[in-house]
């Protein structure tokens, strides 16, 4: 784990080249609420991206492939914002599988951003979050930093906005973005497997933030189920320090609920919901992400049977260890795949 301003000295690494890696997130609580600087509570998984960055040739290229906004958008990004030397070469490994709700563009994003951070000599944790989050913002074109905070921060951490910071944990850093902002904070998160399951529905971020946007201006109420939201999240920072698996499961039923209110939930993804409830040792499920589609995750004691049951059901499981490691900086990428 890097602690802020470290400096991490690294073999074999010219000027030239760099290869940082960074994990997947769950977010456990505070979905769309975190955007309106209610808190959430997020874990990095153990699945890890990694990107590797060589200053060579004339053009910039992404796995053999010229870059291009269509494909390479975060890449894209990240590059024109922090990059001012020759083009360079990004070489991706993928851990994270794509599209499954798992925070694999954030760990895409922060991992280039640290190398390319590293390249420039300026690797500071704390600015590698900062423009982490303003690297899928743009790109985005709306969210949180509750993502790239996790993925860089590793562990668990809570969010919210800065002018009703979490108070639950280690202060790690602020993020700034425009005229308001997040506080982050390192928190304790249990040692557990989680059941991941994407519905194979692609929902996409934008779309669903803007249309919780829509529905709160137009709807008062629900601007009571962000609070709820909120509320949930700080209930559930006790039992996740007292490892309560019991009481953390109910709390995840009663955040997908509230999701649902907002609008986000999808058939698709609450088949999966009632999939994972109906099994034994259940102990709760709900969406994790955006919704609008993509993947629910479920708290059990039998991760292998919820897995084949949702796998029966149509669809996607992933089972992922929760707390592993921010980014990271390494000599060789063959150093991450052993490791993995
Ligand atoms: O990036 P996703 O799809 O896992 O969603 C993140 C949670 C949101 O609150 C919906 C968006 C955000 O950036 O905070």
């Amino acid at each position: 784990m890097f602690h802020a301003r470290a400096r991490p000295q690294v073999d074999g690494l010219s000027d030239l080249r760099a290869i940082a890696s960074a994990p997947g997130k769950v977010i456990l609580f505070g979905e769309h609420a975190v955007i309106y600087g209610h808190p959430a509570i997020a874990a990095t998984t153990n699945q890890r991206t990694v990107v590797e960055v060589d200053v060579v040739g004339s053009k910039t290229t992404v796995n053999g492939h010229r870059i291009h906004e269509r494909y390479h958008s975060y890449l894209l990004t990240a590059v024109d914002r922090l990059w001012e030397g020759d083009p360079v070469r990004l070489q991706t490994e993928g851990g994270v599988p794509s599209a499954s709700g798992t925070g694999s563009s954030s760990a895409l994003t922060v991992a280039a951003v640290a190398a390319i951070h590293q390249l420039k000599g300026d690797d500071y944790i704390e600015e590698i979050a900062q423009d982490a989050f303003e690297v899928e913002r743009v790109t985005q074109g709306g969210g949180s930093p509750v993502d790239t905070s996790a993925s860089t921060a590793g562990g668990g951490i809570a969010i919210a906005g800065l002018d009703t910071p979490p108070e639950i944990g280690d202060p790690l850093w602020d993020i700034e973005w425009e005229d308001g902002g997040w506080a982050v904070e390192a928190v304790h998160v249990p040692d557990l497997t989680l059941v991941v399951g994407n519905s194979g529905v692609k929902g996409r971020t934008d779309a669903e933030v803007a249309k919780v946007a829509r529905a709160v201006q137009k709807n008062s109420l629900l601007r009571d189920t962000l609070n709820d939201i909120g509320q949930i999240t700080r209930d559930a920072v006790a039992p996740l320090a007292a490892n309560d698996w019991v009481a953390i499961g109910s709390l995840m039923d009663k955040a997908h609920d509230c999701m649902h209110m907002l609008g986000v939930n999808h058939p698709a993804v609450q088949k999966l919901v009632d999939v994972a409830r109906a099994e034994a040792g259940t102990f709760g499920a709900k969406i994790t992400g955006a919704g609008g589609g993509g993947s629910m995750v479920a708290l059990t004691e039998k991760p292998e049977a919820l897995a084949a049951s949702i796998a029966a059901a149509g669809g996607t499981p992933y089972q992922v260890k929760i707390g592993g490691p921010g980014v990271q900086w390494h000599a060789t990428v063959e150093e991450v795949l052993e490791a993995a």
